[in-house]
């Protein structure tokens, strides 16, 4: 049984939804998974755990502060460990490249190369979002040529059985020998 620790940052709450579905996987294949919303916590990576997956979302072109700044303070305990970064944006849904482009960024302002890295499409919460920015993500929507403009309800692209296979896929790597980034 290995101990795994998953960090995250989420500001409308798309990316907590997937850090607790991947740690619930992660029990059920009989690990122990536990997640942290480094929003309140101390932002030390606690010791004890055999791999993390540090999970952030992407706004206006950024992943959260305090998510670079925990993987900045962090950096050497997660390239010693079996390590990996979960991505969640819009442009995950089907704009690979400006996706990519934002991990490039977090990788350039970070120093951290994880090996494993997760493009998850997140959500949008119109019914959550205050009226600026309800107003504002219908625009950004609508000059991008989507019909999703439908203010009264929600949007979720974020594919379950993807997350399922990257989890499954990063404890595959955790089990081998030498699995250390
Ligand atoms: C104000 C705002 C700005 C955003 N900016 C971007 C962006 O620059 N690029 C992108 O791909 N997605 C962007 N998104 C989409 C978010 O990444 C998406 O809604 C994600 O699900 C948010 O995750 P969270 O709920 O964990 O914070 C933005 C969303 C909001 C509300």
């Amino acid at each position: 049984m290995t101990k795994i620790y998953i960090p995250y940052g989420s500001v409308e709450g798309q990316t907590s939804q997937i850090a607790e579905y991947m740690a619930e996987l992660l029990r059920a294949h009989g690990h122990q998974a536990e997640t942290a919303d480094l929003k309140h916590s101390r932002g030390t990576l606690p010791d004890g755990y055999d791999g993390v997956i540090v999970a952030a979302s992407v706004h206006m072109g950024k992943h959260e502060g305090h998510v670079t700044d925990f993987v900045k303070k962090n950096r050497g305990e997660l390239e010693r460990l079996p390590s990996a970064l979960v991505s969640v944006s819009l442009a995950a849904h089907g704009d690979e490249e400006n996706a990519e482009g934002y991990v490039e960024k977090f990788e350039e302002e970070t120093g951290w190369r994880p090996a494993h890295v997760g493009l998850f499409a997140g959500a949008l919460l119109y019914t959550h979002y205050g009226f600026i920015k309800r107003h504002l993500m219908k625009k950004i929507a609508k000059d991008k040529g989507s019909l999703d403009t439908d203010t009264t309800r929600d949007y979720v692209y974020t594919e379950w059985d993807g997350v399922q296979r990257f989890t499954e896929d990063y404890l595959a790597w955790l089990a081998k020998p030498g699995s250390q980034a």
